[in-house]
């Protein structure tokens, strides 16, 4: 089974996951690059779009951008042409103290995305980066994808 990560991350605390969760999967982490970060546009023109139809299991993860998904990674996910057979995880990175201010609304909208294109949303977490927990849904997380 061929795993890859996909990410966007603006200040590295999505990154900073996705770089424990690529040592225990032996796998490569593929940045989406837009040519502006700047999170207030709403139509992010993509430089790097990572190609992943070889892949047949796959972890997105974004950091919540206004009680959303980050647009960098909303405008990579609509572009997909198809993920069809492919398991797709999902993970987001968030500041507030609840996940129902944005982390919630954020991976439901990634998970839409993923599968009006036919991809099977599997594992879906929620990263609060203030919580004391935070070390502990990292570590578990990292946990169930240890080889
Ligand atoms: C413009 C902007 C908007 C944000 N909006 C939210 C939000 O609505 N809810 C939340 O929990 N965190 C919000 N955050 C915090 C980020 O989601 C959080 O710091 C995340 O871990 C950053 O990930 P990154 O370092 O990979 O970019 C926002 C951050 C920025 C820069």
């Amino acid at each position: 089974m061929k795993n890859g990560i996909v990410i966007y991350s603006k200040t590295g605390n999505t990154r900073a996951v996705a770089e424990r969760l690529a040592q225990a999967m032996y796998c490569q982490i593929f940045e989406i690059r837009a040519v502006s970060d700047d999170p207030n546009i709403l139509i992010p023109e993509l430089v790097t779009k990572p190609d992943v139809s070889t892949f047949d299991h796959l972890v997105f993860a974004s950091p919540v951008h206004g009680f959303s998904v980050s647009k960098i990674m909303e405008a990579y996910l609509k572009q997909l042409k198809d993920l069809e057979g492919k398991t797709v995880d999902l993970f987001i990175t968030h500041h507030f103290p609840f996940a129902w201010m944005g982390g919630n609304r954020a991976l439901k909208q990634m998970k839409a995305i993923v599968e009006a294109k036919k991809g099977i949303v599997g594992k879906v977490t929620s990263v609060n980066w203030t919580s004391k927990k935070r070390e502990q849904v990292i570590e578990e997380l990292v946990k169930t994808y240890s080889i």
